[in-house]
């Protein structure tokens, strides 16, 4: 159930949510040294925020939200922080997929299944999306050991795997291979913190997303900044390359 029920701003309900929503959680790191605790403190901190904007998308009507949590990257960090990384993904997934279950939620994962990610969260990965699989609400893709790069190597590799021959290789036959086709493309891009740059994150699918850029640090960001990001994604003009008319 939601935890914090606010209200959806009239002009999101009016003009409709965005169908796709992707968010680079950024900036736990920070909120901990600006507080002096340790960087762990800051990811722990970072639950509350992803529960917030999880519901506060369901509650806008957003059909998917992914979530970037934890990149092919992110291996480069301190082995403490890997395994507190990896333990406090676990425990998202264990504390959280029983009411998200009950709230239509579906629990997908892009990324890559590698020998690097501990068994038992990969069990709790499966068990997650095996219990939600059939939620129609919303899907909340958390993108874990993702790597936009090792996303298409994949693709490239099950191509070839499957045989298919030069001529018959396009965007369909690629995107086919994607770790989630079925999703479409996100509509807007947020990334919190005040980076200006994309890390890796799903370098395919964000051909023609808009993008957002928003200083607020992860353990802070609420529905509240999500809904006046999205306010700002429905004053944006997509024009796919064409022209207004
Ligand atoms: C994002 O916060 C969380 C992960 C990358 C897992 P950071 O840990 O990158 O925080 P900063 O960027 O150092 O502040
Ligand atoms: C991107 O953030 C990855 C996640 C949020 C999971 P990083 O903090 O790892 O990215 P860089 O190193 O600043 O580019
Ligand atoms: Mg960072």
């Amino acid at each position: 159930m939601d935890p914090r029920p606010v209200p959806v701003p009239a002009g999101i309900l009016r003009a409709g949510a965005p169908r796709h929503v992707a968010i680079v959680m950024d900036g736990n790191g920070r909120w901990a040294k600006r507080r002096g605790l340790a960087r762990t403190e800051g990811h722990g901190a970072g639950e509350e925020a992803l529960l917030d904007v999880t519901y506060g998308a369901l509650a806008a009507g957003v059909k998917v939200l992914t979530v970037y949590a934890f990149s092919t990257e992110n291996w480069r960090r301190p082995v403490d922080e890997v395994r507190y990384l990896m333990n406090f993904n676990q425990g998202i997934l264990e504390r959280h997929r029983d009411s998200l279950h009950e709230d239509g939620v579906r629990i997908t994962f892009s990324g890559r299944r590698d020998r690097r990610v501990p068994k038992r969260v990969l069990a709790s990965m499966d068990a997650a999306a095996h219990l939600t699989a059939k939620n129609r609400r919303m899907t909340l893709n958390i993108a874990f050991n993702y790597g936009g790069r090792a996303e298409i190597v994949d693709a490239v590799s099950r191509l070839i795997a499957d045989g298919v021959p030069a001529h018959k290789v396009d965007e369909r036959a690629i995107r086919g291979r994607l770790y989630h086709p079925e999703l479409a493309d996100p509509d807007v891009v947020v990334r919190t913190s005040g980076e200006h740059r994309i890390s890796n994150f799903l370098l395919w699918q964000i051909a023609y997303s808009e993008l957002i850029f928003s200083e607020v640090l992860w353990p802070d960001y609420r529905r509240e900044d999500l809904y006046r990001d999205i306010e700002e994604f429905q004053g944006r003009d997509r024009r796919f390359g064409g022209v207004d008319q």
